[in-house]
């Protein structure tokens, strides 16, 4: 332990010191939780050297949301993490209020630029302030540059929020120059999205506003990623405090917008916008851009909302979504689990074309460690309502429910376990395509993540459910003809 350590040093010795303490096997199998303490969102997430890279909002000290750090972890494959030392610390002028959300992108010298929110603590005469700070090292330690903050509030336009500004991702464009998004608010049109652009990544410079919440879609916009797929350009929002409307729920959400990004006005003339995610416990997602073309995304499995009710059952608290592939399919944005889970698989159980009525559960089928995918081939079936239960004991379980008429599914772990009466329950469209539907479902332990039709929509919610309740059933109001492939993982 060093004599007077920094607020880094002393994070560093905390978690040497506290980390061998937690144990390892109350851990979910293969998503992310912090070394120690809290985590909130995914930062800085990259490939850089050979490896992926993951940081994450953390404060190492408490299972609560403190003065923010950086926790940071690699991996080869994005589902076995290997921990590193905390990479950011409060410990400047810029940043004393805490180091918030940011992003990771190498620079043409090989090293890696960190990008991150440096919050400055109200003060007599100024109220809180958040500026765009950078952190330069080679992976591993990063040292904060002289010139923090880079991108001071004073720098924008008038009408745009000092102490709102924050959450900048930033990435190498074709042009070779750097570019950053980060979220912002405007009094009347509420949550923005400022775009900059820089030539080394530290000096930069503001080029306008692409989009806002237009008071159609929350106030405060969290968190932005901006990139092309298939075409198109995405931008994604986690806004605060939305109204419900359309298919997005009130509080937190998280919102995708697509359509093409006008360079010359810079503005992304929006062609469409759905949720990322319909679930109780996902906000934050980030992506990266994997060597080999996929555009990645991993989201804090959590909501600000909720968390502060929930029960701290283990050390630690807070963990990240599965990394998930993004693609368009009509239009839309769709996300699959990525393709490395399979490695996971274990012991596969499969069951093809078996007709189901009265509630069931088929042989070999259970388990709160698995990969399993429920195909329904409704045909002429006169079922209505197809109801699968999993985390199922009896005292327990966790509802899907899909109703084939409307085309809606929902999700309710009221009977989870909870002891809090907090929202439980969503619903979402699932719609019969060309004859079926499919429900896949990551199931890791105290996490489900739902994939309706190939990821079409998805549903990522937390179950307080104890482990034990591992059973799963199957009913129909009719016979109905449904598929399993279950895999458990390892
Ligand atoms: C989103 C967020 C970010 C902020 C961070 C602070 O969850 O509120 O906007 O940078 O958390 O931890």
């Amino acid at each position: 332990m060093s004599k007077n350590p920094t607020p880094l040093e002393r994070a560093r010795d905390y978690e040497r010191e506290q980390a061998p303490r937690l144990p390892a096997d109350e851990r979910p199998l293969f998503h992310l939780t912090p070394l120690v303490g809290w985590m909130n969102d995914p930062n800085g997430f990259c490939y850089y050297k050979g490896r992926y890279h993951l940081f994450y909002q953390y404060h190492p000290y408490s299972r609560v949301w403190g003065p923010m750090h950086w926790g940071h972890a690699v991996s080869c494959d994005l589902l076995h993490w290997t921990y590193m030392p905390c990479a950011l610390a409060p410990d400047t002028a810029a940043d004393a209020g805490g180091c918030f959300s940011g992003s990771a992108v190498p620079l043409a010298d090989g090293r890696l630029l960190l990008c991150y929110t440096g919050v400055q603590p109200a003060g007599t005469f100024r109220r809180e302030t958040q500026t765009q700070c950078a952190a330069i090292g080679d992976g591993i330690n990063f040292e904060k540059v002289s010139a923090n903050p880079i991108i001071d509030p004073a720098c924008l336009p008038q009408g745009y929020s000092t102490c709102d500004f924050r959450d900048p991702k930033v990435w190498l464009g074709e042009d070779g120059r750097y570019y950053m998004v980060a979220g912002n608010r405007q009094a009347e049109r509420q949550g923005a999205i400022l775009l900059f652009s820089s030539g080394d990544g530290l000096d930069w410079r503001f080029l306008g506003e692409i989009d806002s919440s237009r008071e159609e879609y929350g106030r405060m916009w969290e968190c932005p990623d901006f990139f092309t797929l298939d075409g198109k350009q995405v931008l994604i929002v986690s806004p605060q405090e939305m109204h419900a409307r359309e298919e997005f729920h009130a509080g937190y959400g998280t919102v995708a917008i697509l359509g093409r990004f006008d360079e010359k006005a810079c503005r992304l003339d929006r062609e469409r916008v759905q949720p990322v995610d319909h679930g109780l416990n996902f906000y934050a997602p980030q992506t990266l851009s994997a060597p080999d073309g996929r555009r990645i995304m991993i989201g804090w499995m959590e909501n600000w909302e909720t968390c502060k009710e929930a029960p701290r059952r283990h050390p630690w608290y807070g963990q990240m979504s599965v990394p998930r592939e993004l693609y368009m399919r009509d239009g839309r944005l769709c996300q699959r689990p990525i393709r490395e889970i399979e490695t996971l698989w274990r012991n596969t159980v499969r069951h093809d074309r078996v007709s189901v009525g009265e509630k069931t559960s088929l042989p070999g089928v259970q388990g709160r460690l698995l990969d399993m995918t429920v195909t329904l081939f409704p045909g002429d079936s006169a079922c209505r309502r197809f109801t699968l239960r999993v985390a199922e004991d009896g005292a327990h379980y966790v509802l899907i429910r899909c109703d084939l008429a409307r085309g809606e599914l929902v999700f309710d772990r009221g009977h989870g376990g909870s002891r809090r009466d907090i929202v439980h329950t969503r619903h979402v469209r699932a719609e019969v395509r060309e004859g079926t539907l499919t429900l896949r479902l990551l199931m890791d332990k105290e996490s489900i993540e739902l994939f309706i039709n190939d990821g079409e929509r998805v549903v990522t919610s937390l179950i307080p459910t104890p482990l034990a309740a591992d059973g799963i059933s199957f009913e129909a109001d009719a016979p109905v003809m449904l598929s399993v492939e279950a895999h458990s993982l390892g």
